[in-house]
């Protein structure tokens, strides 16, 4: 890396397409690699809040955000000018920076910093979350793969952008929950309520509707009003399916498939044990759906899954699975 080449590097959320930050050629490489629109800015990635304040202001009110790190949140800052290439910030304003919690990559941080590192994945693809997916995405055009395991968290950051005072927004949905942040003393906002900062363009423009994609379709069905209708939905779904399409039915939360959905063709694939609480079961969920979209992409003509309920890291799920559906079923 701090001969210009890309990395892709492990981390607790996915894995990273990595590059030094400082280094425009090499940032260049990382939009050209991944195919990514230039107009959406990289997160840095640091190894201590110091760091990051070589390139970043940090405002001490919001402390109790920067003690979530290491950790799965990327958070909004106005970047100190001329210190890192403008197509880093896609010439906003703000830099998006994080600690993240990885021993490898920390390692590698203390010595090379910041890393923009966006996650390695060809662009609106699904993201990686073990060492062969980012390199079977990436081949011969990065230096290397650090393979540091299993991604544990499975999906992306958090973003936050915070201010005024105790508010903030969540741009991006993750593993650190609007719940979390409520208890941390902030007042979470809905994207709509407050006005856009000053910059350029789309708030987050990596928010796009169509994203995290396998490359065979995936149905999603939604589970309002309730759960008894949501089967009632995913059975008369799997009936109508040709004997020869191959479906994979993405399944979790512990409660085996009622019996009249056995007797369909599809497979059944379980993504959490049945673990109490429920806390535990959709983490499981979090951590295994990219990982599985990828390993079943070869084996399956379609995948269907019913939506996680709205609760905690559910509403991240729910937001990947909802991008990711080529179509939707609802209630
Ligand atoms: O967990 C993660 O965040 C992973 C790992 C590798 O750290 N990275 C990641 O990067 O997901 P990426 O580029 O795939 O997603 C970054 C998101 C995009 O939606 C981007 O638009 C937004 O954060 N973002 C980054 N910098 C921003 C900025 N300065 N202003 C607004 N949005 C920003
Ligand atoms: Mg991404």
């Amino acid at each position: 890396m701090q001969n210009g080449r890309l990395v892709a590097l492990p981390t607790e959320t996915v894995y990273g397409l990595a590059a030094l930050a400082t280094d425009e050629t090499a940032v260049s490489q990382i939009f050209e690699a991944k195919n990514r629109p230039r107009k959406n800015p990289l997160i840095c990635h640091f190894a201590t809040p110091v760091q990051i304040c070589e390139f970043a202001v940090a405002d001490p009110q919001h402390e109790k955000l920067y003690s979530l790190w290491p950790g799965p949140l990327t958070i909004l800052l106005p970047v100190i000018p001329g210190k890192l290439p403008v197509s880093v910030t896609a010439g906003s304003e703000l830099l998006g920076v994080r600690i993240p919690d990885h021993p490898l990559t920390l390692e590698v941080l203390k010595k090379v910093y910041p890393l923009a590192a966006p996650s390695a994945n060809l662009s609106g693809r699904t993201s990686s979350t073990g060492a062969s997916h980012a390199a079977d995405q990436f081949g011969s055009k990065i230096a290397g793969v650090v393979d540091g395991g299993r991604s544990k968290v499975g999906l992306e950051s958090t973003v936050v952008l915070p201010g005024p005072g105790k508010t903030l927004r969540i741009l991006r949905p993750g593993a650190v929950t609007a719940e979390k942040l409520e208890s941390l003393g902030y007042r979470v906002e809905s994207k709509q309520n407050l006005p856009v900062p000053a910059g350029k363009g789309l708030l987050s423009p990596g928010q796009l509707p169509v994203h995290y994609q396998p490359s065979i379709p995936v149905i999603l069905i939604e589970r309002h009003p309730s759960d008894t209708a949501a089967i009632q939905k995913l059975k008369d779904y799997l009936i109508n399916i040709p004997v020869n399409e191959k479906t994979a039915v993405l399944w979790y939360e512990g409660f085996p498939p009622p019996q009249e959905l056995t007797i369909t063709d599809a497979e059944f694939l379980s993504l959490s044990a049945p673990y109490n609480p429920v806390e535990k079961r959709l983490s499981d969920l979090a951590s295994s759906l990219y990982f599985t979209f990828i390993e079943q992409e070869r084996k399956f003509d379609r995948l269907v899954i019913v939506a996680a309920p709205e609760t905690g890291i559910g509403k991240a799920v729910n937001d990947r699975l909802r991008r990711a559906a080529t179509e939707t079923i609802r209630l």
